[in-house]
């Protein structure tokens, strides 16, 4: 039981570990979590994040039916928006994350997976949000995004019939960028969070920062702020790298600054 957090090489690995319940969350699991996003968000030496479930069967079955799902926070609680953040609710994490889904992503753990930035998943993963078969809806962004990422009759299929879907129709989709066989997921997602890793890491921050913030804003509105941080990175030590390496024909080594 637990949320295990191991780091080398820029990349940080997030495993989800509760097999015997399926990596199902608890209360105690969600803050544990919160902390382990709050680390990535803050760690200067973290350029990247992957996320996992323990074991071969499940990456997430969601949120603990047995102690979380019938707990009535206090009304006072609703108020309180930044405490425990998420990555999927209230926490701005601007360095990319990588799920690597192992099995079973079901209900949170879907909601986990729709603010995750690439997705490898192995052949017997499956994919729902099942909450209205429990009694309630996927909260934690899960109506708002499935709505963004999805074509509406699918995303609506699994919103309002909260069936699982396999891992080749989640490709067809979309949800996932690649399909492999177990024994290579974790291999395939490090392989994106080296590449993640080996790029500027100001320049990708501000790519997703823009790219998420596009969907809040007009369009005057994204192309006025590309401008500004664009401007802004020209200042940086690696917009210097990066251009000389190309020159140079060598591998750029990017420091974040
Ligand atoms: N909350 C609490 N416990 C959970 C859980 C959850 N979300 N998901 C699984 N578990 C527990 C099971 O109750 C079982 O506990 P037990 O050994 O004490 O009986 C254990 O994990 C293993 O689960 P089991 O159902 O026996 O495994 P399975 O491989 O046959 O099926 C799932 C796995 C994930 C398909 C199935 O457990 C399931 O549907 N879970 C609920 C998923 C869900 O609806 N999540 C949304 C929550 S709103």
């Amino acid at each position: 039981m637990s949320i295990d957090f191991d780091f080398a090489e820029g990349v940080a690995t997030i495993r989800i570990n509760r097999p015997e319940r399926r990596n199902a969350l608890d209360a105690e699991h969600y803050a544990w979590l919160s902390e382990a996003w709050c680390r990535v968000r803050d760690d200067p030496k973290i350029r990247v994040a992957v996320i996992t479930g323990a074991g071969d069967k499940s990456f997430c079955a969601g949120a603990d039916l047995k102690s979380f799902v019938n707990a009535r926070p206090s009304l006072a609680e609703l108020a309180l928006t930044q405490a425990n953040p998420l990555l999927n609710r209230g926490l701005e994490v601007w360095k990319p994350v990588v799920a690597a889904v192992n099995g079973f992503c079901l209900g949170g753990g879907m909601t986990l997976l729709l603010a995750t930035d690439l997705r490898v998943c192995s052949e017997h993963a499956s994919f729902g949000l099942t909450e209205v078969k429990r009694g309630v809806f996927p909260a934690n962004g899960g109506t708002q995004r499935v709505a963004q990422q999805l074509p509406h009759a699918i995303a609506m299929e699994m919103l309002l019939i909260g069936d699982a879907m396999d891992a080749a129709r989640a490709e067809r989709w979309g949800l996932v960028n690649r399909v492999v066989p177990h024994a290579q997921l974790l291999d395939a997602a490090m392989d994106y969070a080296s590449r993640l890793a080996a790029n500027a890491p100001l320049a990708v921050q501000a790519a997703k920062e823009l790219a998420a913030r596009s969907r809040d804003a007009d369009l005057a509105t994204g192309l006025r702020m590309e401008q500004l941080f664009l401007r802004i990175l020209q200042e940086s030590e690696d917009v210097v790298e990066g251009t000389q390496a190309f020159a140079e024909k060598r591998t750029p080594s990017f420091q974040g600054r």
